[in-house]
């Protein structure tokens, strides 16, 4: 059965905000996704026995269908019931969008590895694809930790915070196995006018369009399948964005800018994350 239900989010700080109206199916898989990713906070074996635990998805704390009035955009009536889900999880910020031009290089860099880590965790525990990481989806919150840890493929890594932890939200389009099972988000009709539009010479296509474009073809109509190339395709995105728009010298030492560099070519010459931490640890 497809019910339109209505996606709300309550953060932890108690802000409500109205969210896309989904079908009952996609509402359930995100839910069933973030709630795995938030386990992972804690250590998690994979099959082959290796331990992973990392702190780059929101925790969630209590998730509940709600029937309550609320405004209605079409109709002569302005109000009605209806059904939403809400979720109360961990806030987790301010959006990359909106403050990566604010940080400084040695910040954009512990940032990405935060998620680059994360991403790695979820991806060899849960074969899991975010499928739409642009910068709004990742958060960035301020600490006073020096360092977070984080265990990847039961190899620990510390990475310095430079007073910034960063967070992966948003599992609106995202991909995940559970044993037998697959949750996803069927995004053909959502792509396809995109997919269209990039046979059109005459149309220019952003590089998150571009994103977009290559999951539909590859994944031809079947979103169930893993296709591990996605998170390194939104990974080089969010690296190549700062090489291309930060001030990559603002601190004076182009060591950094030279490490980004190095990591985005690793990225880019990966089939997975877990190949660019093995190239990552071999150094
Ligand atoms: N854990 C969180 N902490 C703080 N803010 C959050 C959190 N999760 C979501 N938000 C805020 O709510 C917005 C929408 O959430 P989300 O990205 O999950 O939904 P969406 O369906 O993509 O909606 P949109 O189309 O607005 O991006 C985010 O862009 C962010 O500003
Ligand atoms: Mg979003």
């Amino acid at each position: 059965m497809k019910t339109r239900k209505n996606k709300r989010l309550v953060t932890e700080c108690g802000e409500v905000k109205d969210l896309l109206a989904e079908h009952y199916h996609n509402v359930f898989q995100e839910l069933v996704i973030s709630t795995n990713l938030s386990n992972l906070h804690a250590t998690l074996c994979n099959y082959q026995g290796f331990e992973y635990r990392v702190h780059g998805f929101p925790k969630l704390f209590k998730s509940s269908l709600v029937n309550e009035m609320v405004p209605l955009d079409k109709g002569p009536i302005n109000v009605g019931l209806q059904e939403f889900t809400s979720i109360c999880m961990e806030h987790c910020g301010e959006s990359l969008r909106s403050c990566y031009k604010k940080l400084t290089i040695k910040q954009i860099i512990s940032v990405v590895y935060q998620v680059l880590l994360s991403l790695a965790a979820a991806e060899a525990t849960f074969e899991y694809e975010h499928r739409d990481l642009h910068l709004g989806n990742i958060m960035v919150r301020s600490t006073k930790n020096p360092t977070v840890h984080f265990v990847v493929a039961s190899r620990e890594y510390k990475v310095d915070t430079e007073g910034k932890r960063a967070f992966i939200i948003d599992n609106t389009f995202a991909r995940m196995r559970i044993g037998s099972h697959h949750y996803y988000t069927n995004l053909t009709d959502r792509l396809a006018t995109l997919a269209r539009d990039a046979k059109n010479p005459n149309k220019v296509q952003s590089d998150q369009d571009k994103i977009y474009v290559g999951m539909y073809y590859s994944a031809c109509g079947n979103w169930a399948k893993w296709m591990p190339r996605t998170n390194l395709e939104w990974m080089s995105f969010i690296i190549h964005r700062f090489l291309k728009n930060v001030q990559l010298n603002k601190d004076g030492d182009d060591r950094f800018a030279a490490e980004l560099e190095a990591l985005h070519h690793q990225i880019k010459s990966c089939k997975t994350l877990k190949s660019v931490l093995n190239s990552i640890d071999k150094k």
